[in-house]
């Protein structure tokens, strides 16, 4: 017998049952639903729309009907359509006619997107922990490996030289501003709606602020069209990801990079590596590869959620069932993205000569031209005469470190034997000494503050 069979005479067809169908994939709300019907019932007694006992009966059996999730043992029949369905038939398979007055007043719209909102609260949680501890990795590398220089690149050429610190912590500060968005839309999440009804609101005299503070939601919604049908909560969610994974992919691409022959800056550990089935030398950096593929599901997710809920009419459609399984991929996606990209980071080694050896003397050019600006001529100009000295060692196949004065004269007489000390990675390293510069001193201001941040 159907919820909602009162009014029919037909059956459904079979593959309308199936289209129609969510409990496949809501199930996993079970623990928020029976949640929710637990406040609900406390609610409905102190309305007086049910007895104690009554009240009594539906949480235990709200609760056995739970114990049957969690210990694997709930048997899901053809008719559950979701998860609303499937607890409130078993509920009435083990106490019998009292289940039929749990749903007094009550709606799936308002249920479903209680539920939802339920969820995201616990799993939000969840993955700011893995957030942070992916951020900590991120720390604990860039403490360990502070001396170490590498190529800054810009176009994916090399431009000026910065600490491998510095490089790594640049996404510390990416995560840290993707946890921020989380842990905000978290706040809009802790809203509750149950008590809108299917729509227009309740009717019963339920009190909304005990059903708020009973399921530890902040505040409740203000209005019930809204309240029931608004799934913005969850395109945050999508959205924040969707950053969250455009960062995690970047991190990938240069870790995919660093790790090939070519640069050979970090080894990954084998434990987040595989091999070919054909070409017996191969190690391959599939971690940071997949989670640079990841992000095309979480881009994926948002814009599938976005397109479903632009233009709907006002309040519930059934196209909101669609919500679920955008939003439950991009955080089971999370939840095993974000621990792989820890561990990664936690285990990669690095190879010093390798940093050492792509360092070319061209990368100091910008130095060169700052030590001309020192002598009292415009940057433009001192530019263009640190381009020409790049020219001549090109031309004469020779690093600037190698240059004779007489060579540094013929270039400018603005030249003097102190160009020497310019010509050096470190100094020029340690001259960006600026808040947020790569110099020693700034990179360890960052870490202490990123720590500090780590303990918030
Ligand atoms: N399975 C539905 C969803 O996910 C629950 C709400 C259904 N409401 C309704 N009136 N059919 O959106």
């Amino acid at each position: 017998m159907k919820l909602w069979g009162g009014r029919f005479t037909q059956e459904t067809d079979e593959l309308m049952e199936r289209f129609n169908r969510s409990f496949d994939f809501d199930w996993r709300l079970y623990r928020a639903d029976i949640q929710g019907s637990m406040a609900y019932a406390k609610a409905l007694a102190r309305a007086g729309i049910i007895t104690e006992e009554e009240r009594d009966l539906l949480l235990k059996g709200l609760s056995q009907v739970r114990a049957e999730f969690e210990d694997g043992s709930f048997q899901p029949k053809p008719d559950d359509e979701d998860i609303h369905t499937a607890v409130e038939r078993r509920l009435q398979e083990l106490i019998g006619p009292v289940a039929g007055k749990l749903h007094t007043g009550r709606s799936r719209n308002e249920q479903v997107v209680t539920d939802v909102r339920l969820y995201l609260m616990e799993h939000l949680d969840r993955l700011d922990d893995s957030l942070t501890d992916l951020q900590r990795a991120i720390i604990e590398q860039a403490e360990v490996h502070l001396d170490l220089l590498i190529p800054g690149y810009t176009h994916l050429q090399r431009a000026q030289p910065v600490r491998f610190s510095h490089w790594l912590m640049s996404y510390f500060w990416m995560f840290q501003r993707d946890r921020e968005r989380l842990r905000e839309a978290r706040q809009r999440i802790a809203i509750c709606p149950l008590g809108s009804g299917a729509l227009a609101g309740n009717s019963l005299g339920i009190d909304r602020e005990f059903l708020a503070r009973e399921l530890g939601f902040q505040a409740i919604s203000e209005n019930s069209i809204d309240g029931v049908s608004d799934r913005d909560f969850i395109l945050e969610v999508l959205s924040g990801a969707a950053i969250l994974g455009t960062h995690l992919s970047r991190l990938a691409e240069d870790l995919t990079l660093y790790a090939s022959a070519e640069f050979g800056f970090i080894e990954l550990s084998e434990a987040y590596s595989t091999g070919s089935s054909l070409m017996p030398q191969k190690k391959n950096p599939d971690s940071a590869e997949l989670i640079r593929g990841k992000a095309g599901r979480l881009v994926g997710n948002l814009v599938s959620l976005l397109v479903t809920a632009k233009g709907l009419p006002s309040a519930y459609d059934k196209d909101l069932q669609e919500d679920k399984e955008p939003l439950f991929d991009t955080l089971d996606t999370l939840e095993l993205a974000l621990p792989v990209a820890a561990g990664m980071i936690r285990t990669l080694r690095v190879n010093p000569y390798r940093m050492r050896a792509a360092l070319d003397d061209y990368m100091l050019a910008t130095d060169l031209a700052d030590y001309l600006v020192r002598k009292g001529i415009p940057f433009r100009e001192a530019h263009h005469i640190a381009g020409r000295a790049v020219r001549y060692g090109i031309e004469n196949s020779k690093g600037l470190r190698d240059l004779s004065l007489a060579e540094w004269r013929s270039i400018s007489p603005l030249f003097e034997a102190d160009v020497a000390e310019v010509l050096d990675f470190e100094c020029s390293v340690e001259r960006r000494d600026s808040p947020g510069g790569t110099a020693r001193s700034a990179v360890e201001a960052q870490i202490s503050r990123a720590w500090e941040l780590m303990a918030s």
